[in-house]
């Protein structure tokens, strides 16, 4: 029985065009999509997080502020406390900045860059306006500032290294748009451990500037879904609003911290992904008819001259999984997270057949 009920005519027409997110989830492949660490999880930390479980961490709610995590997030940051928010994933901060300060107004986004932004932007009834980078993937300043002059927009996002470009921006330019712009800059910075300057010494300095970090990506947690922000107290005011009172589960709290405190053993892991990344770079340019470009992130940028569409099929059919990221501006563009060094060879000796093939 549907009676009066008629589900088309209660949703957002604003929301049609949404697709659900596809994670593209095929098993048994080599998993080079969605920049994680390709390392095992150290098993020091894992002891010490399974040692320090407590029934408590299960039948109570969690901390809603998170505050032994903050306290660790302090001292790894060099930010007061009440400068820092956690979230469930930098996801769920994005979707959080839009829905305190985007809803009803508009954001400008230096693009191609993360797709988040630009979703979290239409779920929470916010506009947007993408302007684009430069040829070298720079974010045009001087045009994020003019289309940010706009009365009606709230905030700027900023992703470096930006994905899926893997360019840095440096800290010089971050403070130009902080210096020129009424609006907030929110600088995401999901992948600084692998390169690129930290803009969190300007935190003290403007009060319009958020800084996203996670914990997805260098440390190891993707799974737990762990992010914060950085940030002048009142923002952060502005955001403890809205925020679902808890929104970081007890065990995920309790890993991240244990994660801060044996920090070391993960900068082991971010100094070989570095270096593979760095190693991978030189193979890939070496390949006839494959483009480059530099990255300061834990995954590369590359263009063939067959569609991308085709390069991934074949390379899935090969067992090798990466993202298909081609786009205006980034056209026959593909991003390979860097992976283990078996599996850097294994995608390495898979590209260079399926381009044989391809371009036959
Ligand atoms: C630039 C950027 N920001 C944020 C995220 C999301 O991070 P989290 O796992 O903390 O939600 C990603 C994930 O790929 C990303 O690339």
């Amino acid at each position: 029985m549907t009676g009066r009920f008629n589900l088309a005519e209660l949703t957002r027409p604003d929301l049609k065009g949404l697709v659900p997110y596809d994670p593209h989830i095929v098993p048994g492949v080599i998993k080079l999509d969605a920049n994680e660490n390709p390392f095992d999880f150290p098993r020091k930390v894992k002891e010490y997080i399974c040692a320090g479980l407590q029934s408590k961490l299960f039948t109570r709610y969690p901390d809603p502020l998170a505050r032994d995590l903050l306290t660790g997030l302090s001292d790894y940051n060099g930010v007061p406390s009440n400068c820092i928010m956690v979230g469930n994933g930098s996801d769920e901060i994005i979707l959080n900045l839009m829905l305190a300060f985007g809803t009803g107004r508009e954001v400008v986004i230096a693009s191609p860059t993360f797709s988040m932004y630009r979703i979290h932007a239409q779920v929470a009834g916010a506009g947007w306006r993408e302007v684009p980078r430069r040829n070298n993937f720079e974010p045009d300043i001087p045009a994020l500032l003019d289309a940010a002059a706009n009365p009606g927009v709230s905030m700027i996002f900023i992703c470096s290294p930006n994905n899926p470009t893997g360019n840095a921006t440096p800290r010089e330019e971050i403070r130009k748009l902080l210096e020129n712009t009424r609006a907030l800059v929110v600088l995401d910075e999901a992948y600084l451990e692998f390169g690129g300057e930290s803009a969190v010494p300007l935190l003290s300095s403007y009060l319009n500037l958020i800084i996203l970090k996670t914990f997805s990506k260098a440390f190891g947690l993707a799974g737990l879904r762990v992010g914060y922000l950085l940030a002048g107290p009142d923002v952060v005011g502005e955001l403890l609003r809205i925020k679902q009172p808890y929104n970081l589960n007890a065990f995920s709290q309790f890993a991240a911290g244990a994660v801060l405190k044996h920090r070391d053993l993960l900068r082991d892991q971010v100094e070989a992904i570095k270096a593979g990344r760095d190693k991978l770079f030189v193979s890939m340019a070496g390949m006839e008819g494959v483009e480059i470009f530099p990255s300061d992130a834990n995954f590369i940028l590359f263009r063939t001259p067959v569609e991308a569409d085709k390069i991934f099929k074949e390379l899935l059919r090969e067992g090798v999984l990466i993202r298909n990221v081609s786009g205006p501006g980034l056209e026959k563009c593909m991003r390979v997270t860097v992976g283990t060094e078996e599996e850097n060879g294994e995608f390495l000796e898979k590209l260079k057949a399926v381009l044989n093939v391809c371009q036959d």
